[in-house]
């Protein structure tokens, strides 16, 4: 199944608190990113795959795969939205087209596995909508004021982890984010744009270690994955 790919990778990773943005923090040897992208490129269905970086990005032209030629460059924008609308805009002048599937994946998940994403295209290439990798919640999750005093403890049964790869039509994809942005909706994934143009996207159970490293301790756990 042919698909196209973009990565946003413009975001500040404020939450690692690191001396620069969590994509370019370097585990034996290779930036994260680098890591995220293999999964990728080693598919033999990838037609293309847009990166979408901040304007000022000085590690991204360092990369060796920076020269690949499968590999194009997107201005990210303000909110994750505008930067993967940039990406999709770029994949037009690719020559993608309104119907072929996109997959958006975040530029600091670096351990998707080729069974995960093989998974995912399988189960949705027939699908009228699309949809995302996710995990069934597996602690009991409690709902908690500002005060962190609980509330509730709602049923854990119909929770979900959302996940990425997150694979759309490219037209439809581009039609929602533009609407939510323009009704000023934040958003933090494109399933919830989607959703909020009145679709229903399906959920892929995928591998629970797809993690998007955010906290320093999901960086040391990457790193001892790979011997460090
Ligand atoms: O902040 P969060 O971890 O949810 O960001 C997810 C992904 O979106 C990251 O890869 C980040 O670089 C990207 N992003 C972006 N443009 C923004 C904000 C986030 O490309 N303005």
């Amino acid at each position: 199944l042919p698909f196209w790919v973009v990565i946003p990778a413009a975001g500040v990773g404020a939450r690692m608190a690191a001396d620069r943005p969590k994509q370019y923090l370097e585990v034996a040897g290779r930036c994260l990113i680098e890591y995220t992208l293999d999964c990728f490129l080693t598919h033999p269905d990838l037609r293309g795959l847009v990166v979408c970086l901040a304007a000022d990005d000085p590690y991204w032209p360092q990369l060796p795969c920076a020269k690949d030629p499968r590999i194009q460059r997107a201005a990210g924008g303000a909110e994750r939205a505008d930067s993967v609308l940039s990406g999709l805009q770029r994949l037009r002048g690719l020559g993608a087209a309104e119907q072929d599937w996109v997959l958006v994946h975040d530029a600091a998940r670096p351990n998707l596995a080729h069974s995960d994403l093989q998974r995912l295209l399988q189960q949705l290439a027939e699908d009228p909508v699309g949809g995302l990798l996710a995990v069934p919640v597996r602690d009991t999750l409690k709902r908690a004021g500002a005060d962190g005093r609980v509330l509730d403890t709602p049923d854990r049964s119909c929770f979900w982890q959302a996940f990425t790869p997150q694979m759309f039509r490219l037209g439809p994809l581009q039609q929602a984010l533009s609407a939510a942005l323009a009704a000023g909706v934040r958003i933090t994934d494109e399933a919830s744009a989607l959703e909020w143009t009145g679709q229903s996207p399906r959920l892929v159970e995928g591998r629970a270690d797809n993690l998007k490293i955010t906290r320093p301790e999901d960086l040391q756990w990457f790193a001892a994955l790979h011997g460090q």
